[in-house]
């Protein structure tokens, strides 16, 4: 039986020679360094913090072979072949999940369930029907379109029923594929960043601290790659999603997942918390990263809909949100990293699927790394570029979107809140000559100062009040309030301004070819 309690493990303290490092320990690099370990490969995990302390934990842990990017608009993209390549991945996925669950014996309250794709109110059912007959071309089976679903707890209205998706808990789950990893010989170092990644026989990955790891093969699995300076986040977005748990009587909503037809989705689960009553995790409200500051009335109207729909519904209990790469198709980068050294591989772009992503990252790079082929490959290959239109214009959006980001953000004067207006464990920005200054008051009353430019390429970040952490606009970068690096592309901290340092020295990383993170993509610039 996995434990479900976090054990701590050592950082890495000398040189190692193994046969693949994976960066990251969340879901992706996680199921990687099982699958492979269980093959007999020496396998070792680097975790900058903790086992499962990025996204991985943050995640309302749907597993659905509904496509959240909807399968007709996938097809539209990619074609049918592609499509059923897709769908069968997902729903591996969650087969692979379940029996890992039963061989490990893990505790982690994993379970098939149906979903239910219901109509938002400025829908019409034609947008079901047409999801259904792609669905259907894409190989799922037993999907029904239903009137009104006989679902407790809510009235869903015409809904587009899949059967044999699942829940679960992730960080039980991890926990469970950490102590497999161990037991099968694999190392997983914590509290343990990684500086600099270089390709070649053998591979090197070198430590903030010093050891350095040579393997065959490196794996990255950081949500967002930390070895890629630009190409591969100019195909990416990063998106915030947010959620809620409230208490409701037990089974006083139907056990199931729920989705509704929104650009913007709301997603909904229920989950056990006691004899007699369930979590129901309700979530939406997406906005690109680091772009708006009305935190507290996102989750409002996150709490509004839900008390509009569930009459059972009671205290708030808990508030999150959690970052998505949305990729122009909507499936994820897996694979080879493009322009980098062969044996340098990449798992990235979860858009909002990261569970079933995660466990399709590790099956699909168990069989790179072992030579042996894979269909899914062409649809996750992290080269790929879109076939029709219209995500070739998302995805000129998207880039749009982040150069004018750019030059708001150093054209502005700085934030609405000035620095003597900050109340305690509270953060804004401000103009300091021709730079930004990210000021935070902890909850001592004490101000720190961090240049706001992003180390990554220079944008400026912004306060996130909601998670009391430092968000960058352009390509996901997250920084805590003292101004840590908690997720990349960024592999260093915002520059300490304490000691009367300049803000107006641009602290962008090095990018040259003794870069911190070599640089293989980002040739152009
Ligand atoms: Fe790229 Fe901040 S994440 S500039």
């Amino acid at each position: 039986m996995a434990t479900t309690s976090v054990p701590k493990r050592s950082p890495l303290q000398q040189d190692i020679s193994v046969d693949v490092c994976i960066v990251g320990a969340g879901i992706s690099g996680l199921s990687t360094a099982c699958f492979l370990s269980r093959e007999g490969l020496r396998v070792a995990v680097l975790e900058s913090r903790q086992v499962g302390s990025g996204q991985t934990q943050r995640t309302t842990a749907h597993l659905a072979s509904a496509l959240d990017d909807f399968y007709s608009e996938y097809e539209e993209i990619q074609g049918v072949e592609k499509m059923r390549l897709l769908a069968n991945s997902h729903h591996s996925a969650i087969s692979k999940i379940g029996k890992i669950v039963q061989e490990l014996e893990v505790d982690c309250q994993f379970r098939r369930l149906p979903g239910y794709l219901f109509l938002a109110p400025e829908h019409s059912k034609d947008l079901l029907e047409k999801e259904y007959a792609a669905a259907c071309r894409a190989g799922i089976a037993g999907l029904t379109l239903l009137k009104s679903p006989p679902v407790k707890g809510f009235d869903i209205g015409p809904s587009l029923y899949y059967p044999d998706q699942g829940q679960f808990n992730p960080l039980p789950y991890l926990l469970g594929l950490s102590e497999e990893i161990e037991r099968m010989g694999g190392a997983i170092y914590e509290q343990t960043h990684v500086q600099e990644i270089r390709g070649g026989e053998p591979a090197e990955v070198e430590t903030a601290a010093g050891p350095v790891i040579k393997a065959k093969h490196v794996v990255v699995a950081t949500n967002t790659p930390v070895n890629d300076r630009f190409a591969m986040h100019t195909k990416m977005a990063p998106y915030l999603t947010y959620a809620i748990s409230l208490k409701v009587p037990r089974n006083a909503v139907t056990t199931a997942l729920y989705w509704d037809t929104l650009e913007n989705y709301h997603y909904v689960r229920t989950q056990p918390i006691d004899e007699t009553h369930d979590l129901l995790i309700v979530g939406g409200e997406d906005h690109k990263s680091g772009q708006v500051s009305d935190q507290a009335e996102r989750f409002g109207r996150l709490e509004q809909w839900t008390r509009e729909r569930f009459a059972e519904a009671g205290d708030v209990v808990h508030q999150w949100s959690g970052m998505v790469m949305e990729t122009p198709d909507g499936a994820a980068y897996i694979g080879p990293n493009p322009g980098d050294d062969p044996n340098i591989y990449i798992a990235t772009g979860d858009s909002g699927m990261g569970m079933t992503h995660g466990t399709i990252a590790g099956l699909l790079l168990a069989d790179f790394l072992q030579g042996r082929e894979n269909p899914w490959a062409e649809v996750y290959d992290p080269a790929r570029t879109p076939l029709a239109g219209s995500a070739w214009q998302d995805l000129a959006l998207e880039t749009a979107n982040v150069i004018s980001k750019y030059a708001e953000d150093w054209l502005s004067p700085g934030d609405a809140i000035e620095v003597d207006q900050l109340e305690n464990d509270q953060g804004t920005v401000e103009r300091s000559g021709l730079s930004k200054v990210a000021y935070y008051r902890d909850e001592n009353g004490e101000t720190h100062r961090n240049s706001a430019v992003c180390p990554h390429l220079g944008c400026v970040v912004h306060w996130n009040d909601a998670e009391k952490v430092w968000d960058c606009p352009c390509h996901g970068s997250r920084f805590d309030a003292c101004g840590e690096v908690i997720n990349g592309p960024a592999v260093s901290g915002l520059k300490s301004l304490e000691k009367n340092g300049d803000a107006n020295e641009i602290p962008t990383e090095d990018t040259s070819d003794t870069a911190a993170v070599h640089d293989h993509d980002g040739r152009a610039i």
